[in-house]
Parts: C-alpha cells; sequence; structure tokens
C-alpha cells in the first residue's frame, strides 16, 4: 500500500456542445459533445479501513438521499467484482450541486476509481477500464478521462480536441434538479430516429440539443441562459448536460467572478460559481 490515505478532486465537467445525432435501437442516444472541465468540484477522500464506508460533508450532503446508492460505493463494488480490494472508508465533500448536469456523480465515481488505483496501486488495462467506467453511467468515461475532449458514442468515445477557449466560466444553477432520463425522453426521438449535426470546429454553430426539452420540464433554465446572455461580459451562454446547470466562458477569471457577482446579486437563490477552465 503506497498511501495512508489519498484525495481526488472531481471536477465539474461541462458540456460546451452537445449534440444528439439520433437514437439507436438499443434507445440510448448517439451524441458528439465538446467537454471541458472547471476547476470547481466535489473531493473525495480514500482510507483503507477495517470495513468499506461512505460519509459525506459539503453544502449539497444533504441533498443526496442515501449514501448506499451512491456511485462513488457503486464503483468500489465494480472494481472489487473485477478484483478483491481491501475494505476503504471514503470521504465526499459534496460543492457541486445534484443533478445538475455536470457530472457531479459521474465526477465522483471517476474520482473514485483514480482514488484506488492510487490508493492500491492498481495496474488496469485502458480499455477495460473505459468498459467498467461506461456501465456505472455514459458520462462517467469521460470524467475518468478528465481532460478538455470531444467525446462521442453514448459517451465512451474519447478524442482529444483542441480548440482555442476562453480560460474561465461561470457556471449558474437555479437549485432544480433534472432527470436525464426524462429530459432525452422529452426529445421524443423514434429508436433509429436521426436528428441534429455533428459538432463543427466554429464555436458559433456548438449547441445543446437537450436545451428545449429541459426548458419545456424546468422552465427557469431559460432564466438562466437569459441572466448569463444578458451580461455583455459574457460570451456563448448555454445549458451542460441534461440541465439545469448552464455556463458562460469568459475571458478571464476576473470578468468570470464580475458576472458570477452581478448574476448572484439579481438572483439570490441560485447556486453561481466562477472559475477556470482546466
Ligand atoms: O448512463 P446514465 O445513467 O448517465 O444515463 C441516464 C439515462 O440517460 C439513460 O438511462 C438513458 O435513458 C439516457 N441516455 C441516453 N443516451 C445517452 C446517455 C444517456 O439516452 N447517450
Amino acid at each position: 500500500m503506497s498511501a495512508l490515505s489519498v484525495t481526488e478532486f472531481a471536477p465539474a465537467k461541462i458540456n460546451l456542445a452537445l449534440h444528439v445525432l439520433g437514437r439507436r435501437e438499443d434507445g440510448y442516444h448517439e451524441l458528439d459533445s465538446i467537454v471541458a472541465f472547471a476547476d470547481v468540484g466535489d473531493s473525495l477522500t480514500l482510507m483503507p479501513a477495517s470495513e468499506t464506508s461512505m460519509d459525506i460533508s459539503g453544502p449539497f450532503a444533504a441533498h443526496l438521499s442515501s449514501a448506499a446508492d451512491n456511485l462513488v460505493l457503486r464503483a468500489y463494488a465494480l472494481l472489487n467484482e473485477h478484483a478483491p480490494l481491501p475494505p476503504v472508508a471514503f470521504h465526499l465533500e459534496k460543492n457541486l450541486p445534484i443533478a445538475s448536469g455536470i457530472g457531479g456523480g459521474s465526477a465522483d465515481a471517476a474520482a473514485a476509481i483514480r482514488g484506488l488505483i492510487r490508493l492500491f496501486d492498481l495496474k488496469p488495462d485502458a480499455s477495460e477500464l473505459n468498459a467498467l467506467a461506461l456501465k456505472l453511467g455514459a458520462d462517467v468515461p469521460v470524467c475518468l478521462h478528465g481532460r478538455s475532449c470531444r467525446m462521442r458514442g453514448i459517451g465512451e468515445k474519447l478524442e482529444d480536441w483542441s480548440a482555442a477557449l476562453p480560460p474561465a466560466i461561470v457556471l449558474v444553477n437555479p437549485r432544480k434538479t433534472t432527470s436525464t432520463p426524462d429530459i432525452f425522453r422529452e426529445l421524443s426521438l423514434a429508436k433509429g430516429q436521426s436528428h441534429g449535426a455533428p459538432v463543427a470546429s466554429s464555436r458559433a454553430t456548438w449547441r445543446n440539443d437537450l436545451a428545449e426539452p429541459a426548458i419545456r420540464l424546468v422552465p427557469e433554465i431559460a432564466d438562466v441562459i437569459r441572466a448569463l446572455s444578458n451580461h455583455d461580459l459574457a460570451a456563448s451562454a448555454r445549458m451542460s448536460g441534461s440541465g439545469a446547470t448552464c455556463f458562460a466562458l469568459a475571458a478571464s477569471l476576473e470578468a468570470a467572478q464580475d458576472i458570477a457577482d452581478d448574476v448572484s446579486k439579481q438572483n439570490p437563490g441560485w447556486w453561481v460559481k466562477a472559475g477556470n477552465l482546466l
């Protein structure tokens, strides 16, 4: 064992573009997405213990109904099935809003996998690890990847993507949860039906195809996009994932913080964070 405990950062995942290309025969949706990560996130500490446990602190701890079905413990169980592991006490500091389109549970699951690899000096095969991550959720492989990239398939095909992006970001959530399956369902694609065009290099053409159905189910998302778009420092305000968190890119952390301060002042109930892209 190489360390007494390890701590892994679980950064927010942002879909800068999320194009739905169509619906597959198995019901899942074929995606084409540009994904980035921010220095805003959860923190997961892993410590060898006499039995496996999990406790949660932080501003959104109370919103997680039960640690038992948490993706962190599911990630542990899945790795443990693959190769038996000693028991681990997990401590999650939950800073990101729950069910909010910025990775939350998937980011935590990826942090658990990274942490277990580090704690027990595991040497997993990369493609086996990707398949295992996908079993936990379509967003877990990209969160495990942890660097900005293009994501395709249902989330399992990752490739490097270099685009000149502004360095900073503002994340805003109206404190409304969304249900990813409900929002995909609301898109109302038949099995086998194709939908939008793939991602092109020009950022001006990027979109989130889940925004319209998400706004129908959670109208406050339109207010968030409007609040960000109204700000003259903000570029390309858009929803991430299946919402309800929206983002705007900014030319500097200072500019992002200015936008965040303004949006917070106008909407004191919303969750608002400024940060740098990783
Ligand atoms: O894999 P994950 O649990 O994140 O996905 C939640 C739900 O979102 C899936 O059960 C499916 O209904 C929908 N989904 C989809 N196509 C994707 C990813 C998710 O239809 N590419």
